[in-house]
Order: C-alpha cells, then structure tokens, then sequence
C-alpha cells in the first residue's frame, strides 16, 4: 500500500517521539513491502516561532492532502504561564481537529502485564483492564463561545452540543462495543447541565440500533472514582469533548504512564494518530521521552488502512520491549540509560527478526546493538 503520511512533531519531546514511530512504520513498510511517504511541517510553539501562527496554510494544506497525519506533541511553557497570549500553541492542534473534521477521538487503556507493578495502583484491581474512550474532539466547550468582558473580570465559554454531533460519534462506539465486550458507558453530567440531558436522550435513542450492546451511564465525577476503584467494569467509554480529556489521562495511570498511551482522530475525510501526553517540555532533547505512546499511534494508522498484521507485528514488537525492559526511565526501574531512540531501535530490530532468539541483553543495556 502507498501512503502519504504528514509529520508534524509539534514541541517539546514531540520531534523524538515521532522519530522513533517513523522509524517503525519504515520497518514495517520494509518488512511487508508497504510504500510510506513522510513529509514534516510546523505545528504548534515552534510555528509560533517560524510563522507567526500555531497552524500555518501550509501545515494544513499538507494535512489535507495527505493520507494520515502523525502528530507529536504541542505546548510550550512560555504560552502556559501567559494567560494573556493572544496565540497559543493549542490552538493550532484544536483548529486542526475542526479544520479536518476529527469528531471521534479514541484512546485505547490497557493494563500491559508485564506493567501491572508499574501502576501505583494495586495490580489486582488493574489486571485485565481494557477499555476504549470515545471522546467527541470537535464540540463543547472546547469550541463554544468564548467571551471575556471588556474590564477582564468576567470570562465564559459555552458548551453546546447538536444532535448530530452526538449521533455520529455514539454510532461509533455502540460499533466498536459489537467487537470487544458488548458495553458502553456513557459519561456526562446530565444531573447538572443541559447539554449532557441532552447526550443522555440521543445515545439512548441510537443504542436502540444496537440490542446487543448494554447501555450504562455515569456522572463524570463518579466515573472518575470507578476508574481507579474498578477499571474492569468499563468496556467502550462514550464522552464529551472536555469529560474525555480529563478521564483519558486519568486512566492513563492504570497502564503505568502516560507515555504508553495511544490516540486515534478520526473524521470523515481525514485521521490523524498522536499520543495522548503533552509536550513534556522538562524533558525535550533529554532522550527520556518515552516513544511507545507514539509508535502505538503509528500501530493505530496501520489498523485504519486494514493493515492489521503490520498493526499486530508492532505492537508485538512494543510488548516484547516491555517485556525485556527495554524502556524509557518512566517504567524503567532497573536500567536508567535506555534512551528514546534506543527503545525505537529495539523495536525496528523486533520487527525485521521477530523470531530472533539471540538477543544481546548485555548489549542493550549498554546501549549498543540490540541483535546479535
Ligand atoms: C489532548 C490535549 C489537548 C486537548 C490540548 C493539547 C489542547 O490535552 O489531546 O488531550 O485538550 O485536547
Ligand atoms: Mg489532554
């Protein structure tokens, strides 16, 4: 298959992390014979800095023209301590999403085995964990109106959410519950506001399209406590745009860090595949990033094109880095030098000798070849 794929690595550790995804997907091009064409362009802070704007035409233009967009990571803390910037490096990841369409964001939690002591929480409550967050990205308060008064002393910004909005990303997930566990949760406040009375009437409406799949409903702020107190109740996650924000990285916990998790944007036209973690600007050029959250991305892009045993071989290649622990200081208790791009290098080595028995521990936790 041939595919155009954009790049835009954004800030901070974005850069390295997509390297190391880029460097997976040539792999598997090289490996099942896929031809994937990468081109880069500016996003966020750093186009902030080289255009005078967060999303510039030309990053979009790309975007539009291209199959798949990989994305790394946006923000910077000189926008974050500046409540008054005008421009803000977010803003062009939000304008992305609307400009392409991106309504369905989904963001896979698993508790990895190999992982289970990594999570502060207990492992009998985790192990077995598997949940999908369908987290709406183009509507609600992200998007509503926003008004500060002219003295600055007062500030909203509105939630709103259409029918249709809804409707779409809730077939979505009704959808993805019929090939995993028969279940979806909604989250929402619907005791509190309107807009979530009405997520509640529409989700019921089309869950009448699904017999097979349980509907159950949940106060966000008690859905917050269930995921840490019993994650293995959840199965597919329905939620607005902000409810999901907050959860998703919430849950993150469960796997052990937030570096490990994935994140598919899907629209219409266009899909876009990043990370769930921030740009993490503490520990940029540092090689502590961990990549795994962005070389699963990259295993969701194979997936979107039915390139689901390329999709299997990397994940197959992320889980046996686990298991060997081959992995950024963040899960890594036992080695302390094993870099960003020396875990992309065990993974590319994975996926070219998979049945490679002769694996060099000693040289890998040197820092040296992984396959002997
Ligand atoms: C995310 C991020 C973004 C969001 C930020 C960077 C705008 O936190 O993708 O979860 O809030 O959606
Ligand atoms: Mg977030």
């Amino acid at each position: 298959m041939k595919l155009n794929i954009a790049v835009l690595p954004g800030d901070g550790i974005g850069p390295e992390v997509t390297n190391q995804a880029i460097r997976a997907l040539n792999a598997i091009a090289s490996e099942f014979d896929h031809s994937f064409k990468f081109t880069t362009a500016d996003v966020g802070a750093i186009a902030i800095d080289n255009y005078n704007d967060p999303l510039p035409d030309e990053t979009l233009e790309l975007c539009k023209s291209s199959d798949a967009i990989l994305f790394g990571a946006i923000g910077h803390p000189k926008y974050d301590n500046d409540p008054s910037a005008k421009v803000r490096p977010e803003q062009g990841l939000l304008e992305l999403r609307k400009e392409l369409g991106l309504f369905a964001n989904i963001r896979p939690v698993k508790a990895y085995e190999t992982l289970l002591d990594k999570s502060p929480l207990k492992k009998h409550i985790i192990e077995g964990t598997d949940i999908s967050i369908y987290r709406e990205l183009t509507g609600g308060i992200y998007f509503g109106e926003k008004h500060l008064s002219e003295d600055g002393n007062l500030a909203s910004d509105l939630c709103a959410y259409s029918r249709e909005e809804i409707e779409r990303i809730a077939h979505l997930a009704f959808k993805a519950a019929q090939n995993r566990n028969q279940k979806v949760t909604l989250v929402d406040k619907a005791n509190v506001l309107e807009s979530s009375r009405l997520w509640r009437k529409v989700t019921t409406e089309v869950a009448s399209d699904y017999p097979d799949i349980e509907l159950d409903f949940l106060f966000v702020d008690n859905a917050a406590m269930q995921l840490i107190l019993n994650p293995k109740q959840f199965d597919v996650i329905l939620t607005e745009n902000m409810f999901g924000d907050i959860i998703s990285d919430e849950a993150s916990v469960i796997g052990g860090s937030i570096g490990l998790l994935a994140s598919a944007s899907i629209g219409e036209k266009h899909a876009l595949f990043e990370p769930i973690h921030g740009s993490y600007p503490q520990a940029a050029g540092k090689g502590i990033a961990n990549p795994i959250a962005s070389i699963l991305s990259a295993a969701m892009l194979l997936d979107h094109f039915g390139l689901n045993n390329e999709a299997e071989q990397l994940r197959l290649a992320v889980e046996k880095s686990l298991k060997l622990d081959i992995t950024t200081p963040d899960i890594n208790s036992k080695y302390s030098n094993i870099t960003t791009s020396k875990v992309g290098e065990f993974i590319e080595d994975f996926i070219f000798h998979p049945k490679d028995k002769n694996i060099n521990f000693t040289n890998i936790h040197l820092g040296q070849s992984t396959i002997i």
